[in-house]
């Protein structure tokens, strides 16, 4: 798992790497964001946050936790890239930039490690995710037919990151 330089305050949230007993609260969250079947059990929560190609942060305040986002490096053929496996901000804590600075320190992550870009699957009908990734220069690059499950089909977005553009 990578690492980084550390926690880092800002404003009131400060950003960390995962530990494992974050797992329980990760899942937690992420069931206060994601019904069925878009949530993820604790099992493969515990598998993609401990995952070797993984690079977890966590955003908390005096609370708990206030967000997190995982992101995995990718290599079959060419050259590697990043995926992010999910990104979870609190209702109560959202529209505070969270999630801008979140993924903003994943694309670095995934730059530092050679990456040519950043790949997600996103539910079609998760306006306000669409927006966010819009936003941040995300463009549709494709879609998953019932990636999700039955007529529960995915978005595919993509981030060129080998630009000096963030
Ligand atoms: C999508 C998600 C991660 C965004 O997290 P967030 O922390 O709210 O994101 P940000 O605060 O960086 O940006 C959200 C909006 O707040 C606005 N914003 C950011 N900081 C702000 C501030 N200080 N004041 C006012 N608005 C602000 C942004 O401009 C953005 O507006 P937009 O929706 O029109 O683009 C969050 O909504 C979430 O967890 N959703 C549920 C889980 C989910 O769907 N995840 C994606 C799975 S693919």
């Amino acid at each position: 798992m990578g690492t980084t330089s550390g926690a880092v305050t800002r404003k009131r949230f400060r950003y960390r790497n995962y530990r494992r007993d974050d797992l329980d609260a990760m899942v937690a969250l992420d069931a206060s964001c994601f019904d069925v079947p878009f949530r993820f059990s604790r099992e493969a929560m515990c598998r993609f946050a401990e995952a070797e190609n993984a690079w977890v942060i966590l955003a908390e305040d005096g609370q708990g936790l206030a967000g997190f986002c995982i992101v995995h490096r990718e290599q079959s053929v060419g050259p590697p890239i990043g995926y992010v496996v999910t990104i979870d901000v609190a209702q109560r804590w959202r529209n505070q930039g969270i999630g801008e600075r979140m993924l903003s320190d994943a694309e670095a992550w995934v730059r530092s490690w050679k990456c040519v870009g950043m790949m997600l699957h996103v539910f079609v009908r998760n306006e306000r995710a669409l927006r966010f990734y819009e936003r941040l220069r995300y463009r549709r690059v494709g879609l998953q037919k019932s990636f999700y499950g039955p007529d529960l089909d995915a978005a595919m977005y993509w981030k060129d990151l080998t630009s000096a553009q963030k």
